[in-house]
């Protein structure tokens, strides 16, 4: 949730450190701090708000060769500066930065407050910075180590000695670290996407690693201070995808590049000839795979809906039975491992908590689970049996847009893969990579609709409820639009399935209350017919995303937004984009911070 950097070096690092928290803010932003070492003195800035808000408090002359900072979704203690990061030691010699959450800090608050230590925050954090001095007795590493053996709960943590101005301690449990290193210098972050712009060599961190950084060098060991080889890896993403460009937020960047990185995530992975997928990083033999009589979908939010879209095309292609999980209920629910089965845990950030401990208890329990994710290195996709990457290159706007069409398409070559080893022809299968071919071209033609989208949200912006109804596969894509709208104009959305309204929903329609439907000509068409004309008894303000040149559905709404036919079971690729740019306008109508939701962080590290 929060996001972390830290510099070692031979700069002055105050720059980098706010630069590299603007880089991180999707994380979190309720507040920001840095801390700065000079001449064996620490300096530390902390403000409530955006990171603008810390960067103006900031002297003209603050200097610093290391240093830390931190943006911060709270979990423990209210939003104040106090309670901001990094949190400084009584005597003001160690300054760390967490993200995580210790579970026992109350306990050790006690015995250190007993102990006569002046606490000044109700973060649950700052107990980490009185320990170091506490424990310490002439050896910070050694301080760092103790400290870490005493905390129970989750932590990325970052510690600065004023002492010892020649390097940084750096510890991971359950929260994503990775250094980056430098010329003469060694970064390290939250994610990449903090020191991307000066470097494109990582080494990242697992979990129960504590890393000693120097400017030109780092020791990494476990906590029984055995030493560990780390790889150098070298990222892929170029720092330009990180800005904005022309565009006003990056959600609607991030939109408009899914006709993109759609076609990167087939790229290389179609054999279009003989109607089939090859998907190298399953790490499975054609045996192994032909074995799988039945899967097991793990995710949350939108990575979720992708996940049940997903369950739509398993099942109709390869007809793999197919059940999907919201990870945070899962994971305590002792799940079922069915024989000859194969999960799959899909994530954007591949850092979100739940999934990465709902995947490794599917492991613990012997299952075989691939990831699916965005983010190259997370932990999700190094802790999976093999897997997926979704190629959509950074997304940084909270909201996700560009990951689901991905994640989308990773299910769909799956679901051919699987369906050609069963009972789906070759010619089938060719149609269907034509199919799949189209679909970025589709894409572009219904981005060129944004202007009339825009005026559709404009109409309705004001009303405080939206429904969205769909049936089939189209079921997951309104779960979606309801999320979107939700989350980025704070308007209250639901996505039902159409045939479920009668027995409940139906109850909330008056004339305030627009319904969108999402009717693709499927075989379940003229059932929404009959839906869209229940709710249009009702009096309720009606919108559909239809195929072009659909006049029966024309004929019964106040507006439509058309897309172009596809194969029915790839609809989803396409009736979402009008749904995205949907939720985009409302919320700029409605003045809303689009890329950092109110409450909201992009990459969910706590439970
Ligand atoms: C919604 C959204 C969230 C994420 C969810 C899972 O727009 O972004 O619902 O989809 O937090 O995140 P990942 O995919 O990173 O596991």
């Amino acid at each position: 949730m929060c996001g972390i950097v830290g510099y070692i070096g031979k700069e002055n690092c105050v720059n980098f450190l706010v630069e590299g928290l603007k880089r991180l803010e999707y994380r979190g932003y309720d507040s920001s701090g840095i801390c700065v070492l000079n001449e064996k003195k620490l300096s530390c800035y902390k403000k409530t708000g955006k990171i603008v808000n810390m960067e103006s408090t900031l002297p003209s002359e603050v200097i610093g060769k290391s240093g830390i900072g931190h943006t911060r979704w709270a979990t423990h203690g209210e939003v104040t500066d106090a309670n901001a990061h990094p949190h400084l030691s009584a005597n003001g010699k160690f300054a760390i930065v967490h993200n995580g959450i210790i579970e026992n800090y109350q306990v050790l608050r006690e015995k250190l407050i007993a102990d006569g230590f002046e606490f000044k925050s109700t973060s649950d954090s700052e107990v980490i910075a009185m320990l170091l001095e506490k424990n310490f007795s002439g050896n910070f590493e050694k301080a760092f180590y103790q400290t870490l053996s005493l905390l129970e709960g989750t932590y990325g943590i970052v510690a600065v000695f004023a002492d010892e101005p020649d390097y940084l301690m750096v510890g991971r449990k359950g929260s994503p670290l990775v250094l980056g290193i430098g010329d003469g210098c060694t970064f390290v972050a939250s994610d990449v996407s903090a020191f991307l712009g000066h470097t494109k060599q990582a080494v990242y961190l697992e979990d129960n690693e504590i890393c000693k950084i120097y400017a030109d060098s780092f020791i990494t060991t476990d906590f029984t201070l055995e030493k560990k080889q780390k790889e150098i890896a070298t990222i892929e993403w170029d720092a330009i995808e990180l800005d904005k460009k022309d565009y006003q937020h990056f959600m609607l960047k991030e939109i408009f590049e899914q006709p993109e990185s759609v076609a990167r995530a087939y790229a290389g992975r179609i054999l279009a000839d003989i109607g089939t997928a090859k998907l190298g990083g399953l790490n499975m033999e054609p045996r192994e795979l032909a074995a799988v009589d039945n899967i097991g979908i793990i995710a949350c939010g939108t990575s979720y809906h992708a996940g049940l879209v997903g369950s739509y095309l398993l099942e109709e292609l390869a007809r793999l039975q197919t059940v999907v999980h919201i990870a945070s209920e899962i994971r305590y629910k002792n799940p079922i491992l069915r024989r000859n089965s194969l999960q799959f845990a899909v994530s954007q950030s591949g850092e979100t908590i739940d999934t990465l401990l709902a995947m490794r208890e599917f492991q613990r329990k012997g299952g075989k689970v691939l990831g699916v994710c965005n983010v190259v290195g997370s932990s999700i996709a190094r802790e999976s049996d093999g897997g997926v990457y979704v190629h959509s290159g950074p997304e940084v706007a909270v909201a996700s847009t560009k990951a689901f069409t991905s994640q989308l398409t990773v299910f769909l070559l799956f679901s051919i893969l699987m369906g050609r080893m069963r009972d789906m022809s070759q010619y089938r299968g060719v149609q269907l990579i034509e199919d799949l071919q189209q679909i970025p071209q589709k894409m572009e033609s219904i981005l060129k609709k944004s202007e009339q989208i825009a005026e559709i949200a404009k109409k309705y912006a004001g009303l405080n409820n939206f429904l969205f109804l769909g049936r089939g596969i189209s079921y997951p894509v309104v779960m979606e639009a309801a999320l979107k709208l939700k989350e980025v104009s704070y308007v209250h959305s639901e996505g039902y399935a159409a045939g479920e309204i009668k027995h409940g929903p139906i109850a909330l329609v008056d004339k305030n209350t627009p319904v969108v439907f999402v009717v693709p000509q499927d075989h379940l068409h003229d059932k929404m017919v009959s839906n869209i004309q229940e709710v249009k008894a009702r009096g309720g303000r009606l919108i559909a995303v239809c195929n072009e040149g659909d006049e029966k559905i024309r004929s019964l709404v106040e507006d439509v937004i058309e897309v172009p036919k596809t194969e029915p079971l790839f609809s989803p690729l396409l009736t979402i984009l009008p749904l995205q740019l949907m939720s985009y306008y409302v919320a700029k109508e409605l003045g809303c911070d689009i890329d950092q939701p109110r409450n909201l962080a992009k990459s969910v590290t706590v439970e």
